[in-house]
């Protein structure tokens, strides 16, 4: 099949030993979502049609990951040689095109798909045969350094370890994202050898590689140092999650959502939040949970994957909703939990009611329907249907069934109570 440009290559087949990880390191999670989706998506945000990601450390676990997109390609390293080496068993899945291919590496999730579009589209621009793009940081350590003439043109970029002490002190880093043009790159990649520190094939070597050739290289500053974090250690991951959540919470700040205690929340990459919706300190939002307009979620609300509230709904200290959709304008104000649940609108669940969804092997069931009242410490236990406008009792226990619509029941096994006598 034929290859559809541009194309995007992903480096992903190192271990990264310092996580001390049996998880390949670019799935690791940040905010919810593995290092690689960030990266696959910036990729594709900056126009990316196929994307080839190379793989060699638990590649199982990266097929299974990204099993099903149908731009993503893999390329399997089986000895990490380097990162020259990495880019060149590319080569017979990318026979025969020829044109931009952008290089990045699977462990800097920061990585935005602004900046990546403009070097695409410079190095379009300028016919250049590679475009690096570099950041000013104010601690370069462990990146590799930007070496430029007297008249600030690029002449080659040397990593830390082989660094003088002087070029030890250049802040200009290569954050490792570069579009090169093929077939020029596979060329320059046939030239560079392993003198270096680490005895590897450095992807670093081939722009220098391409000038010796007479290519034109062009290193431009258009990444930001909060772009380029690349994480390496545990430590790394928790600042990328760091950087990564102000951003979404700047997002939804942005359309309108207020988040009362940023730096006490937590809301996943994947939730969505409707305006004029209020978020209350130690929230925790947890994968693709979809909250409505106007609703108010917390204090201490727990937010759990398949968790859909439509607008106007309330869930407040200690409730926990899991798979579970609420209706507009449903209220959960304090210590409840709802698993598998269907609640229509304008129900209230009672302080300590919850839904008992799980009988040791099967999760089950429950639907409330529209207006109805569940009492304090009510216990449903799933599957149970809780008709429209019924009442279940404070500390009621509700065997499976049905509560008919309109019903009150009481007690343990919750009973209907008779209704008054007439006259
Ligand atoms: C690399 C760059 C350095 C840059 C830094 C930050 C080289 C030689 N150095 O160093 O200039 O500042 O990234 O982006 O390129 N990988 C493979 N196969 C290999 C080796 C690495 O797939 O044989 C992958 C890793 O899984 C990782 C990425 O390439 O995702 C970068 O490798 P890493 O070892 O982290 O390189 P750095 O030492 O950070
Ligand atoms: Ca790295």
């Amino acid at each position: 099949m034929a290859i559809e440009g541009p194309v995007a290559i992903i480096l992903a087949a190192g271990q990264g030993k310092r996580m001390k990880s049996d998880r390949a390191k670019v799935l690791h999670e940040v905010c919810g979502r593995s290092m690689i989706s960030y990266v696959v998506d910036a990729a594709r945000g900056a126009g990316a049609r196929t994307i080839v990601v190379v793989v060699g450390y638990a590649a199982e676990q990266l097929y299974d990951a990204l099993d099903g997109e149908p731009d993503i390609r893999f390329a399997v390293q089986s000895e990490q040689l380097g990162t020259g080496h990495a880019v060149k068993v590319c080569r017979p899945l990318l026979e025969g095109y020829e044109g931009p291919v952008m290089v990045l590496v699977g462990d800097e999730p920061l990585l935005r798909p602004e900046p990546l579009a403009d070097l695409f589209d410079r190095q379009r621009r300028e016919g250049a045969s590679c475009l690096l793009g570099t950041a000013e940081v104010g601690d370069p350590t462990g990146f590799g350094r930007i070496l430029r003439d007297s008249a600030g043109r690029f002449l080659r970029i040397v990593e830390e370890r082989d660094c003088t002490p002087e070029e030890r002190a250049i802040r200009e880093v290569n954050p490792s994202c570069y579009v090169f043009e093929l077939p020029a790159l596979w060329d320059a990649l046939d030239q560079i050898n392993t003198s270096n520190a680490q005895g590897e094939y450095y992807l670093t070597d081939a722009p220098e590689q391409l000038m010796r050739t007479g290519g034109k290289v062009l290193a431009l500053n258009v990444l930001s140092a909060d772009d380029i974090l690349g994480v390496n250690t545990r430590q790394h991951l928790a600042q990328a999650g760091a950087i990564m959540q102000a951003r979404i919470q700047d997002h939804w700040m942005t359309e309108g959502v207020s988040i009362v205690d940023p730096g006490n929340t937590y809301i996943d990459g994947r939730a969505a939040i409707g305006r004029d919706t209020v978020v209350h300190p130690f929230t925790v939002i947890t994968g693709d949970v979809k909250i409505g307009e106007r609703c108010k979620v917390g204090p201490f609300a727990h937010l759990r994957p398949g968790t859909v509230l439509a607008d106007g709904v309330e869930v407040g200290a200690f409730v926990e909703v899991n798979r579970s959709s609420l209706g507009s304008g449903t209220v959960a104000r304090h210590l409840a939990y709802l698993g598998d649940a269907q609640v229509g609108e304008g129900v209230n669940v009672g302080c300590g009611a919850i839904t008992a969804n799980f009988d040791g092997e099967r999760k089950h069931p429950t639907t409330i329907g529209d207006g109805a009242r569940i009492g304090s410490n009510a216990v449903l236990v799933a599957p149970v249907e809780v008709g429209a406008g019924a009442v279940v009792g404070a500390g009621a226990v509700v065997p499976k069934g049905e509560v008919p619509p309109g019903a009150t029941v009481v007690g343990v096994p919750a009973r209907p109570v008779k209704p008054p006598a007439e006259g």
